[in-house]
């Protein structure tokens, strides 16, 4: 049996950088146990705050974060942190040499109904000794050194990138690690199922308009198949199932507030995300560009989201 441990250590990857993902993982299975606990702890609905994004934050948000903080911040070699729930960065060790990005818990709406949620973290190597400042962070997403997720599902799994494909981990709570489950994921380059919400397309440019009515007619379309549609309402859980069988997931613009390039953000859920599609061998462009490419100018910027199966994310830009 292979786990996340044993395949760290057969691994090139420094030891420092293992001991980070340690941390980010064994803390994600405490918050695997919270969310197990769920109503019984009283910790679901309403934290009764907004967070910078102006979203209302629910309580396991709050919790999700601060367990992620400490335990993170705790880590020598961590340099700083960078989090939805944070309104700045927060610097920890200056001798540390990574940053760590992460969206605590992405899908929060989920949480209430008892459905997919998940941690989304990214990182960076960073040279040097200094206390960080928030200019550290803004760096493309194609200098991640490494990109995953841990989704609270019917299991809990690790999907892990540092820059040598995709791998997925499994947790075993009778054992306590990490199983590794599936080794160099691909995603295939065609697909019939695509993942959008729906209910914003009078707001979506006449483009993208133009891309959903096509794939919607189905085989009568211009595209000649049918495809199905999918919505989590968690991209941790959209991203996971293109992972798993393909489709592509569109979040994009749309003229509800035009100011905002989109409604995901860059640097804790696009880029590490990006990168795990990447190494998956599909695509994650914005409207106009790679995600990975892009230069940020704040933590908590906004981006469009196309990505998935390679020609799919194709066929999708040349609307
Ligand atoms: O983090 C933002 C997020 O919760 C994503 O996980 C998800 O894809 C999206 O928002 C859901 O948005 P909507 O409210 O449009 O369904
Ligand atoms: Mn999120």
């Amino acid at each position: 049996m292979q786990t996340l441990t044993s395949t760290l250590a057969a691994s090139s990857i420094p030891n420092s950088l293992q001991e980070v993902l340690h941390v980010i993982t064994t803390t994600c299975v405490d918050i695997s146990g919270k969310l197990q606990q769920g109503a019984s702890a009283g910790i679901l609905g309403a934290a009764g705050n907004e967070n910078v994004q102006g979203e209302e934050q629910k309580k396991l948000d709050v919790i999700s974060n601060t367990m992620l903080k400490d335990t993170l911040s705790a880590c020598s070699h961590v340099r700083a942190i960078a989090s939805e729930e944070e309104d700045d960065i927060v610097p920890a060790h200056t001798t540390g040499s990574y940053l760590v990005a992460f969206d605590p818990l992405d899908g929060s709406s989920n949480i209430d109904i008892n459905a997919m949620v998940g941690t989304i973290f990214s990182i960076y190597h960073q040279t040097g000794e200094n206390r960080a400042t928030e200019a550290d962070f803004l760096i493309s997403g194609k200098e991640q050194v490494a990109a995953g997720y841990v989704l609270y599902g019917p299991s809990c799994m690790l999907v892990l990138s540092c820059g040598d494909g995709v791998a997925m981990y499994t947790y075993d709570p009778t054992e306590h690690v990490f199983v590794l489950t599936q080794d160099k994921v691909t995603i295939t380059p065609d697909t019939n199922e695509f993942a959008i919400n729906m209910s914003n397309q009078r707001f979506w440019s006449q483009a993208m308009q133009n891309y959903v009515t096509d794939l919607v007619l189905g085989a009568e379309g211009p595209r000649e198949k049918n495809f199905n549609m999918r919505w989590v309402a968690a991209m941790v859980g959209d991203v996971h199932r293109i992972l798993c069988r393909g489709g592509i997931f569109i979040y994009p613009w749309d003229n509800k507030d035009p100011s905002r390039a989109g409604k995901l953000r860059l640097m804790y859920e696009a880029n590490p995300m990006a990168m795990l599609i990447e190494q998956a061998g599909g695509k994650a462009f914005t409207h106009t560009e790679r995600i990975l490419d892009i230069e940020p100018k704040e933590i908590h910027q906004r981006v469009a989201v196309i990505l998935g199966a390679a020609n799919e994310v194709d066929a999708c830009l040349t609307y």
